[in-house]
């Protein structure tokens, strides 16, 4: 997730706009930072790696002539952050420039397709090949707008352009398909943006651009048109009565309620993993003598549910690790034969990253997957793959927990097929069931909500919480208390519903909340134990369940329900979400900031 803008003023200098913009929108990415103007049909760019200030140090991003650029802040996805793969990307005769939010899933074949054709592209990113697809439509003689269409149609994936050349000197070409774009209009001058964010303190006029719209913006207003057939359309711009801090939240009160609702939106990005990089991983973990996957708090939840999906469906038994356990518990046993898939989503958690230090230098392979291309992590493994869910500003994981399932059981279904443990007919239900999970994910956040802040407020004098859970529920159950333990300082305990007779059941007394995720899986009638036993003892049962699951719901005090079928191997993707939500309300109602809980940092650097 990368922030674009552009602006065309009718008098003035355009540099300065786009800077302060692009700080604006610094928290949608921050590892490179560019912009390009036009000024008496001359292109100007200014770009490097690193963040806004310091580029703004060494190159004075105020300093480019022009009243009309475009600019760019970047988040990596493909193309480690260097001053090559920085936007903007001009074409051979540098005559256009292109900033990009988005992941252009052919690009590979559209960059041989261009070389061929005589191109030459100097970085290793997914957007360089737009500028030279539209270089070569305007060989052809077409105009701008004419070759950003038909460029665009040979683009796969999700994006929002913003286009300046010198071809039209006076306009910016916009367009989307998914990523956000907005138009802003002001006195003076008219903006796009990915977000309002951008230009919220220029002007609260806005135009939102809908998926499949291009739009040409020139000093004087907007023209949008439909990229499937051209039709011109007329839209009006809104009124917005925000804060630029509540433009950064997009609205919500508070990043991880915003990052809680991006959820959907970041699976589907998920879901567009490298592919290449996804089968050398599928290798590496087929040819593997033992697999131990390692990582901290949030990720290693994810590790735990991932070993229930290797097993399951590949029959790989992996072993999850606590990375600052790694050493002590594995460190003699690891060798040449041994894997190490280490999870985190920033990549520069310390005790994963010593844990990862020790199985390289005992010859271990290295397999990496994170959320920051050019992290630590990505330079210390033999394969890493990015799961593409965009910054994460609140300190409690989320979205990055529900991308890092996802992506996990990508992995498990790749080897399944590749191991053939699991039938075709099977691992075709799963994969079209995996495709469903960011609309149903989109469901919850959407229905939830209301349900989940009343329960907060319900349950928000309680002294202490268990979260219990069955199979691969029990990695649900822990984040859940993770989460409402690290935001909401709810003293909170998580077990394998199993091992809560063995102790911990001792705790329980009327009214003592019990939260049970429990979907209709193998595990169902040993949970329906489980809960009577807590029942028997008074405690109030509060239960994540599957729609019309009655058994449970008749003995459950409260009790939120998911839509059917969604997977066992798939379901702590989505039953997770009702908790996450559960812990940002009891966080409120306690009267605690969600995005800066106390003691804790985003990013763990120190062992
Ligand atoms: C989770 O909400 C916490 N922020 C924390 O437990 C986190 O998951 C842990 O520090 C690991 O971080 P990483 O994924 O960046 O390695």
């Amino acid at each position: 997730m990368c922030g674009i803008f552009g602006c065309i003023l009718k008098n003035g200098e355009a540099a300065p706009i786009i800077h302060a913009a692009l700080k604006r929108l610094e928290y949608r990415g921050y590892d490179s930072v560019g912009e390009a103007t036009i000024h008496e049909n001359k292109l100007f760019i200014k770009k490097d790696q690193g963040k806004i200030d310091d580029v703004h140090a060494r190159h004075n991003l105020d300093d480019i002539p022009g009243r009309i650029g475009v600019g760019h802040t970047r988040w990596a996805t493909h193309g480690a952050p260097y001053q090559t793969n920085a936007h903007p990307h001009i074409d051979c005769a540098g005559q256009v420039a292109v900033v990009h939010n988005g992941v252009i899933e052919n690009f590979a074949e559209l960059r041989r397709e261009l070389e061929e054709l005589g191109h030459v592209l100097k970085s290793k990113t997914d957007t360089e090949v737009i500028p030279h697809l539209i270089e070569d439509k305007l060989k052809k003689g077409l105009t701008i707008l004419e070759a950003l269409s038909q460029a665009i149609n040979r683009l796969e994936g999700s994006y929002a352009i913003a286009v300046v050349s010198v071809r039209e000197p006076n306009k910016i070409f916009c367009a989307r398909k998914e990523s956000p774009l907005v138009v802003g209009v002001g006195e003076d001058a008219v903006y796009c943006a990915s977000d309002i964010t951008a230009f919220l303190p220029l002007t609260n006029k806005v135009v939102v651009i809908e998926n499949g719209e291009l739009v040409a913006i020139d000093d004087k207003g907007y023209e949008i048109r439909k990229i499937a057939d051209w039709t011109p359309v007329s839209r009006e711009p809104e009124i917005i009565d925000w804060t630029p801090k509540m433009a950064e939240k997009q609205g919500y009160p508070h990043f991880m309620l915003k990052e809680i609702y991006e959820q959907p939106q970041c699976l589907r990005n998920t879901l567009r993993l490298q592919e290449p990089y996804l089968e050398l991983m599928t290798a590496f973990l087929d040819r593997a003598g033992e697999v131990f996957l390692v990582a901290c708090g949030t990720s290693y939840h994810a590790c735990v549910a991932a070993s229930y999906m290797f097993s399951k469906l590949a029959f790989l038994a992996t072993h999850p690790i606590i990375a600052s356990e790694f050493v002590e518990q594995h460190g003699k046993a690891v060798n040449i034969d041994s894997t190490v898939l280490a999870v985190s989503q920033s990549g520069e958690t310390a005790d994963t990253l010593a844990a990862v230090e020790h199985a390289r230098l005992r010859a271990a392979t290295v397999l990496g997957l994170t959320n920051v291309v050019g992290s630590t992590l990505t330079r210390v493994s033999r394969v890493y793959v990015c799961q593409q869910s965009g910054p994460e500003v609140g300190v409690a994981a989320t979205k990055t927990f529900t991308s890092q399932l996802c992506m996990l059981a990508q992995l498990a279904l790749r080897l399944a097929k590749k191991r053939g443990k699991v039938s075709h007919v099977e691992i075709e239900r799963l994969e079209e069931k995996l495709e469903q999970v960011p609309g149903i994910a989109e469901t919850i956040v959407q229905s939830q909500g209301e349900r989940l802040k009343q329960l907060a407020k319900k349950y928000r004098d309680a002294r202490c919480f268990f979260f219990l859970g069955r199979g691969i529920s029990s990695a649900t159950a822990l984040e859940g208390r993770l989460k409402l333990l690290e935001i909401a300082y709810a003293p909170s305990i998580a077990y394998a519903a199993g091992e809560s007779k063995h102790g911990p059941i001792s705790l329980i007394e009327p009214g003592f909340p019990v939260i049970f995720v429990c979907p209709k899986d193998e595990t169902h009638k040993t949970i329906v134990g489980n809960i009577m036993e807590m029942k028997a003892r008074g405690a109030s049962i509060i239960a994540i369940v599957e729609e019309g699951d009655e058994k449970i719901k008749s003995l459950a005090d409260d009790y939120i329900e998911i839509v059917k079928g969604v997977p066992e191997v798939l379901s702590p993707i989505i039953y997770v979400i009702p908790l996450q939500l559960f812990a940002y309300h009891m966080a409120i109602e306690r009267g605690y900031d969600p995005d800066m809980p106390r003691n804790l940092a985003k990013s763990v650097t120190v062992k």
